[in-house]
């Protein structure tokens, strides 16, 4: 099968479409032919070396896929069935034709969906539906989420939205239209923002790290949640009276289940700003370290 592998840790050169061996699927796992499998920031990082495991080279790559099941377990979705699911972190093995993964990450693709738009959802929807489930999101409460245009950020605004939260999204100026299209309250340019001066938010969402994270601690209520992403909670800026802990995405089949539902019935918008062929997988990642991506980018198969 054709796969994008990699064999030492590097710039995008060390990517390889290449052909390997079908993968096996270990107990309580299905086969998925792969018709699509999306781009996120932990791809690059993972071929950087910043995301390891033990396993040897070559490494295969990406997390995101969505296709149609070809060998399945009991209990598990049916041959020929098409799905869509996140694999589990830190082994990718999704930019290839044929890929493993627990029966338990994956759902049936939203009906809504292409294969290029379903393989955009899995990593990043769930990480925003985890980030605001550890936050305690619910109606009435202020979020913010920063980078709301990105991959994550344009989940997650929209997730808030349909808890009916009151949402607020930074982004650069060019996105604040596409901001309210997705129904975000308050889309603040984040060249020219004073955040300082908005009421206090009762959940922030990390989505940068740094400077970003840095500053979120203040723009809290007091029992206010900040929940990052990028990096671990920096102690060294603690506050007193907010609970802050960092998120990790974890697959998980039946939330995207009911992410699934969001999207077919309308509620969600899934944004694809462009899908490129396996073979332009470096020019994918090139792309996405930039860090201008509005929505996701994906590869096709
Ligand atoms: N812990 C986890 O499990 C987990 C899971 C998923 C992602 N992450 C991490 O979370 C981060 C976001 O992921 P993602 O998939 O949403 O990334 P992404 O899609 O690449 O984010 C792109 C967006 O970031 C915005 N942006 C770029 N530089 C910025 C800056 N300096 N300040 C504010 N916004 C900036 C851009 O919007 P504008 O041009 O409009 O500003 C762009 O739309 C990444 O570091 C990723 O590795 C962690």
């Amino acid at each position: 099968m054709r796969a994008v592998v990699f064999s030492r840790y590097g710039d995008e050169s060390v990517l390889e479409l290449t052909d390997r061996p079908a993968p096996v699927p270990a107990d309580g796992e299905v086969l998925v032919d792969v018709r699509a499998a999306g781009v996120n920031p932990v791809d690059w990082k993972h071929r950087e070396g910043a995301v390891r495991g033990d396993r040897p080279f070559p490494l295969g790559m990406g997390w995101d896929v969505a296709g149609v099941v070809r060998e399945t377990v009991p209990g598990g979705p049916a041959v020929g069935e098409a799905v869509y699911g996140m694999l589990p972190l830190p082994y990718g093995g999704a930019y290839q034709e044929l890929c493993v993964l627990p029966a338990s990450a994956v759902a049936p693709k939203p009906a809504r969906l292409s294969y290029a738009e379903a393989a955009a959802v899995p990593l990043a929807a769930l990480t925003a539906w985890q980030a605001l489930e550890a936050a305690g999101a619910a109606a009435g409460l202020r979020v913010l989420v920063h980078a709301g245009a990105g991959g994550v950020g344009h989940f997650a605004v929209q997730f808030a939205q349909n808890l009916g939260a009151h949402v607020t999204a930074t982004a650069s100026a060019r996105n604040l239209d596409f901001l309210r299209g997705l129904g975000v309250h308050e889309p603040v340019d984040r060249a020219t923002a004073d955040l300082a001066a908005a009421e206090p938010f009762d959940v922030v969402l990390d989505t940068v790290g740094g400077p970003v994270q840095h500053a979120a601690w203040s723009l809290l209520r007091p029992g206010g949640a900040l929940i990052t992403l990028p990096e671990p909670v920096d102690e060294a800026h603690r506050l007193p009276g907010v609970t802050a802990r960092r998120v990790v995405v974890t697959p998980d089949g039946g939330a995207l289940r009911r992410i699934g539902a969001l999207v077919d019935s309308g509620a969600v918008h899934v944004e694809v700003q462009s899908v490129l062929p396996l073979g332009e997988a470096a020019r994918a990642h090139r792309t996405s370290r930039e860090g201008g991506v509005r929505g996701k980018l994906v590869l096709a198969l």
